[in-house]
């Protein structure tokens, strides 16, 4: 039996985090061993619930959620995504709100200084919320770089506009300073931004194929993106439709998503209090030259990608690959 590769996902869990979370559920070559909320798209306890009621819909009950940050590192939560993924935050597509498994006891701190000392050097984690927890577990936690092979996130844009501001996406721009903190910490780290996200789009066609499967993971997809497209609307895309965010990092960490173009940059995160707070600026100078030569960056970026990831998610769902 091959050895699956451990996951930690630290997550604000809405229905993109959720897709991410059942796409790594069917993968066959990743183990998610901890899952750990983080406020965003709801409130850390509410995040850390839906998470459960994810993984209670696949089966794994077995996996421990923890819950983490309340609030940014620095001032307070300015909002919570309840418009973009309902008021349970995953669609009120009618998921059940009780759970067998509770949150654990632990923070997510000290669950994350748990799992990188057990899988040591081994352990991935895929970010894909605000980073506030990595902020704080990398404060506290001694050697925790050393121990963790990579981390891969969602969020950020690079050449392309922002998403709750005009330069910023909505995981950076909730918490900056961790953002900052957690790009520059010298760990190997990938972006997966807005210019990849956005153009990796579930359509009508990727929903009908999940709502006829028969699967309870592909039902609940199928039901939950009836409200995200309904948030995203036509003006998107020009048709009812939607990203696919979290997911499209999960094909990454997964190696299925196969960049087309994702150089080792400098990125920093604009801190400031002016109009550029939480833009991820990103030196993408490379492009006039194809990127050649590009030497001495802190993190690899996704620019560009194929477009083909939806059908993969859908395929993963429905139980084809
Ligand atoms: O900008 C997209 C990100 O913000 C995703 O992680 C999504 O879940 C939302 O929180
Ligand atoms: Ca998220």
């Amino acid at each position: 039996m091959t050895q699956r590769t451990p996951v930690l996902v630290d997550c604000d869990t809405g229905i993109d985090d959720a897709m991410a979370l059942l796409f790594l559920l069917a993968s066959d070559g990743v183990e998610i061993v901890g899952v750990t909320s983080v406020f965003g798209n709801n409130t850390a306890a509410q995040c850390a619930i839906n998470s459960l009621r994810v993984l209670e819909l696949a089966g794994r009950t077995d996996i421990p959620v923890a819950i983490g940050a309340e609030k940014p590192l620095v001032g307070e939560v300015t909002y919570l995504a309840t418009h973009v993924h309902g008021s349970d935050g995953l669609g009120d597509a009618g998921l059940p709100v009780d759970v067998a498994a509770q949150p654990s006891t632990k923070t997510a701190v000290e669950f994350i200084d748990e799992l990188a000392e057990r899988y040591a050097g081994e352990l991935r984690i895929l970010a894909i919320g605000p980073l506030t927890n990595l902020a704080h577990a990398l404060d506290q936690i001694p050697g925790l770089v050393g121990k963790v092979r990579d981390v891969v996130i969602m969020g950020g844009a690079a050449d392309a506009p922002g998403n709750q501001s005009p330069a910023a996406e909505a995981n950076i721009i909730h918490d900056p300073e961790a953002a900052q903190r957690v790009i520059s910490a010298g760990w190997e780290t990938t972006l997966v931004p807005l210019d990849v996200t956005m153009r990796e789009i579930l359509t009508e066609d990727h929903r009908d194929r999940l709502a006829v499967a028969g699967v309870p993971a592909a039902s609940f997809v199928a039901a939950a993106t009836d409200f995200y497209f309904g948030h995203y609307g036509m003006d998107s895309f020009g048709r009812r439709s939607s990203a696919c965010h979290d997911a499209l990092a999960a094909g990454v960490l997964t190696g299925e998503v196969v960049p087309l173009s994702a150089p080792v940059i400098d990125v920093v995160v604009d801190c400031t209090d002016g109009p550029g707070r939480g833009a991820t600026i990103c030196d993408t100078r490379g492009r006039y030259r194809n990127f050649t030569g590009t030497s001495g960056g802190n993190c690899r970026v996704v620019l560009e990608t194929d477009g083909t990831f939806p059908d993969v998610l859908v395929r993963r769902l429905v139980g084809a690959v």
